[in-house]
C-alpha cells in the first residue's frame, strides 16, 4: 500500500465541525464522531504538495478558471463515467449546496413545486422551503432491506403539483443506492415529458461499491443533458470540502445563463485560489490514492458487517457512498431511547435518520471514512451498548 490510511491524524481542536462542533450541535463532548460526511484521512499528498507550492508563492489574489483546471475536471468525468462536457458548460460554485440553492432560485419561481426523494440529504428540503418553494416528496420505498423509487408516485406528484424541478441525489445519501441506468432513464423520461428540470447532485459519484456503476444523468441522452444541471465536486472524493470548490455542468445555454446570473446576483465571483489548485491537482494526480482509499473503505465496510452480525441492527447494503445507513427499528425503542443508546451508552455521534426526512425514523447514518482503529473502537462500543440493552 502506497498510502497509509491507518494513521490517525488528530482533528480535535483543529476547528473542524466533526470533532469540535459538539457544543454547537447540542451533543456531549468526547463522542466518537462518525457523522458529517468528511473523512478522517488527509487529502492525497499530491494535492497537499500543490497547495503548499501555491502557499509558498504567498499571493492569494483573484483567480480565474484556467484551461488546465477545466480540462482536469472534464477529463475526470469523461474518463471515469464517459460523460463528455464542453468547456462553456462549466460553472464553478463554492459548494454543491450553494449550487442547489442557485438552481432552485434561478429555475423556479416562489410558490412553485420542487420534488425530492426523502429520506435524503437534509439541505435539500431546507433549500426548497427556505426559498419559498413548495416541497413535494417522492418518498423512497423501503422493501426487503432495499430502497426503490416509486415511479407511479413520481409521475403523479409531478402532474398533481405541477412540479418544476426534481432534485436527484445520485448516488443517494443516506440510503446508499447507486441508481441504475434504467431507473435514471425512467425518471428522466417522466421529467422530460412534464417539463420538469432535473438537478442531479452527483457529489458521491466516485464512491461506488463493487458491482455498481455510477451513471452521470446527463450522459444517458442528449435530451437529458439539455434538461439537467449536474452538480459535482472533488470535495467528498478527496476530502476537500473546506476548500469550497465544486463544478456544475449545464449543457443547456438558457438554463446555464439563468444559473450564472443568479450566482452573480448572489455576489459570488470565482473560486478561492487554493480550492482551484486543490481540485485540479486531485483530478490530475489523485487516481491511485482514490483506488487505494476505496479498497480501504471496503475493509471498513466488512468490519461493520461482522460487528453487526448477530445483532438486531440491519445494515442497508450500500451500493455507493462511504456512509452506512443502519436500521435500528427492530430494537423497538422510542426515538429518545435510541438516541440514549447511541449517544450516552455507545458514546457515538451518528446522524439520526429523522434528520433526512420522513422514512428516516429509527435509522442512523454512520460515516465509515476513518482509520480502522477508530471504527473498531466505535463498533466495540456499539456492540457493548447493544448487549447491555438486551
Ligand atoms: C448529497 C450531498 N450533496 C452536497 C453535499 C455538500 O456539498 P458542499 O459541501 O459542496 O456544499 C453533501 C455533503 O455531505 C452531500 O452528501
Amino acid at each position: 500500500m502506497k498510502y497509509n490510511f491507518d494513521e490517525i491524524t488528530p482533528r480535535r481542536h483543529s476547528g473542524c465541525i466533526k470533532y469540535d462542533g459538539a457544543a454547537l450541535m447540542g451533543k456531549p463532548e468526547g463522542l466518537i464522531p462518525l457523522w458529517v460526511a468528511d473523512m478522517d484521512f488527509p487529502a492525497p499528498p499530491e494535492v497537499t504538495a500543490e497547495i503548499m507550492a501555491a502557499a509558498r508563492r504567498g499571493i492569494f489574489g483573484y483567480n480565474l478558471v484556467t484551461d488546465g483546471y477545466a480540462t482536469a475536471a472534464a477529463n475526470w468525468f469523461a474518463d471515469r463515467f464517459g460523460y463528455r462536457t464542453e468547456r462553456d458548460w462549466l460553472v464553478t460554485s463554492p459548494g454543491v449546496v450553494f449550487a442547489l440553492g442557485l438552481a432552485i432560485r434561478s429555475q423556479t419561481a416562489p410558490g412553485e413545486a420542487v420534488m425530492i426523494p426523502q429520506p435524503v440529504y437534509h439541505p435539500f428540503a431546507r433549500l426548497v422551503t427556505a426559498n419559498g418553494r413548495k416541497l413535494v416528496n417522492n418518498g423512497l420505498v423501503y422493501r426487503d432491506g432495499r430502497y426503490e423509487i416509486d415511479l407511479v408516485d413520481f409521475e403523479e406528484k409531478i402532474v398533481t403539483h405541477a412540479v418544476k424541478m426534481f432534485v436527484l441525489c445520485s448516488p443517494h445519501n443516506p440510503v446508499g443506492r447507486v441508481w441504475t441506468a434504467d431507473e435514471l432513464t425512467a425518471m428522466g423520461r417522466i421529467c422530460l415529458k412534464h417539463k420538469c428540470l432535473v438537478v442531479s447532485d452527483e457529489i458521491h459519484c466516485d464512491f461506488t461499491w463493487p458491482g455498481h456503476r455510477h451513471h452521470v444523468f446527463a450522459a444517458l441522452s442528449p435530451e437529458f443533458a439539455q434538461n439537467s444541471i449536474i452538480c459535482t465536486a472533488p470535495s467528498k472524493t478527496f476530502n476537500l470540502a473546506g476548500l469550497q470548490a465544486s463544478n456544475i455542468f449545464i449543457a443547456n445555454k438558457e438554463v446555464r445563463e439563468k444559473f450564472a446570473r443568479e450566482k452573480s446576483n448572489a455576489g459570488a465571483g470565482e473560486l478561492n485560489n487554493l480550492g482551484l489548485v486543490a481540485c485540479q491537482a486531485a483530478y490530475e494526480h489523485g487516481r491511485d490514492w482514490l483506488e487505494q482509499l476505496r479498497e480501504y473503505l471496503g475493509a471498513n465496510l466488512s468490519l461493520l458487517k461482522s460487528a453487526l452480525a448477530g445483532t438486531k441492527v440491519r445494515l442497508i447494503e450500500p451500493e455507493g457512498t462511504y456512509l452506512a445507513w443502519l436500521d435500528f427499528n427492530a430494537l423497538g425503542l422510542s426515538a429518545q431511547d435510541l438516541d440514549d443508546l447511541i449517544t450516552a451508552r455507545a458514546g457515538l455521534w451518528l446522524d439520526e435518520g429523522a434528520k433526512f426526512g420522513p422514512g428516516g425514523e429509527g435509522f442512523y447514518r454512520m460515516n465509515l471514512a476513518c482509520p480502522k482503529a477508530t471504527l473498531e473502537q466505535a463498533l466495540t462500543q456499539l456492540n457493548r451498548a447493544l448487549k447491555d440493552g438486551r
